[in-house]
C-alpha cells in the first residue's frame, strides 16, 4: 500500500515538474491557462524580481519604446500593452531564464520553471482579454 501511494507521489511529482503548461487549457477559475494560486505565487515573486524594472502593475519604464544613449531600451511594460502579448509562452521563459542583451537579467539558476510559470501567471493576470486572444492566436501559427 505504502509502496504504491510512494510510486503514485513520484510520478506526480515528476508530471508537476516537467509540466509545460498548455496556453490553450482553460482553467475553471480564470478561463486563462493558469490557476489562481500562480497568480498569487507569482505576485510575490514579481514582486521580489520584476517590480524594479518592469514597474509595480507591469507598466514599464516611462520611455520604454526609446532607445537609450547606447542603443538599449528600457525594460517595456508587461501589462498586455506592450510586445509581451507578441511572444508565445515558451519565448517568454526563454527571455526570463536568459535574460535579454545585458539588459534583462537571466533568472535561470534562481527561479525554477515552476516559479517562471507562476510569474508569467501573474503578469499575463493584467492582461485584457484582447490581448490574451491574440497571444492564443499567435500560438495557433
Ligand atoms: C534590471 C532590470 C530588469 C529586471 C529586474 C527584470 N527585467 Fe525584464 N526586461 C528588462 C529589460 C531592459 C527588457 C528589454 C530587453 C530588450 O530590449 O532586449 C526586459 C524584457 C523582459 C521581457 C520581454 C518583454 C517583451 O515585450 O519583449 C519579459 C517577458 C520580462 N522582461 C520579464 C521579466 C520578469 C518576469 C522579471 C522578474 C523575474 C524581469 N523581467 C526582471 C529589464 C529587467
Amino acid at each position: 500500500m505504502y509502496k504504491i501511494c510512494f510510486v503514485m507521489l513520484a510520478s506526480f511529482m515528476l508530471a508537476a515538474c516537467s509540466d509545460q503548461p498548455d496556453p490553450f487549457s482553460k482553467n475553471d477559475q480564470t478561463g486563462r491557462w493558469y490557476t489562481q494560486s500562480q497568480v498569487g505565487e507569482g505576485r510575490k515573486i514579481y514582486r521580489d524580481n520584476c517590480s524594479q524594472c518592469h514597474g509595480k502593475r507591469g507598466q514599464g519604464a516611462p520611455q520604454w519604446n526609446k532607445p537609450d544613449a547606447q542603443g538599449f531600451y528600457p525594460p517595456p511594460p508587461l501589462n498586455g500593452t506592450a510586445h509581451s502579448w507578441h511572444h508565445p509562452l515558451p519565448m517568454l521563459q526563454r527571455t526570463i531564464n536568459e535574460g535579454s542583451r545585458g539588459r534583462m537579467p537571466a533568472w535561470k539558476g534562481k527561479l525554477d520553471e515552476q516559479q517562471i510559470n507562476a510569474v508569467i501567471a501573474y503578469f499575463q493576470s493584467w492582461w485584457p482579454d484582447q490581448a490574451y486572444d491574440l497571444w492564443l492566436k499567435r500560438h495557433r501559427r
